[in-house]
């Protein structure tokens, strides 16, 4: 394996329902790491970026969260059909996605 050029943590935590912080599994995250892992296979980049679920990256409450390094940027109320915007954008392209960065009052 490669040292990769991005690094994709994907936060994956789960809590019960009636956990005050609630989850990103509780919004959907498996979905979106299933698409990150999906849009990686279909794009063979192994090589340069790497995917793996987290536990909690700590504002859950604007979950999915995304976080890549080496840039340290944090993506919030990511969906599925966001992957391929975030791996064109910034993955691939260097430029992270405005439109989902995590608010500065929490990151
Ligand atoms: S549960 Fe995902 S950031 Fe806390």
């Amino acid at each position: 394996m490669s040292k990769p050029q991005r690094h994709v943590f994907v936060c994956n935590q789960n809590r019960p329902a009636e956990h005050p912080r609630g989850s990103c599994a509780a919004k959907g995250s498996s979905a979106v790491l299933q698409a990150f892992w999906a849009e990686l296979q279909k794009r063979q980049a192994y090589e340069k970026i790497a995917v793996t679920y987290s536990g909690c990256l700590g504002p859950c409450e604007k979950g999915p969260n995304v976080l890549v390094y080496p840039e340290a940027v944090l993506y919030s109320g990511v969906a599925p059909s966001d992957v391929e915007e975030i791996f064109n954008s910034h993955l691939e392209g260097g430029t992270p996605v405005a439109r989902l960065l995590a608010p500065a009052t929490v990151w």
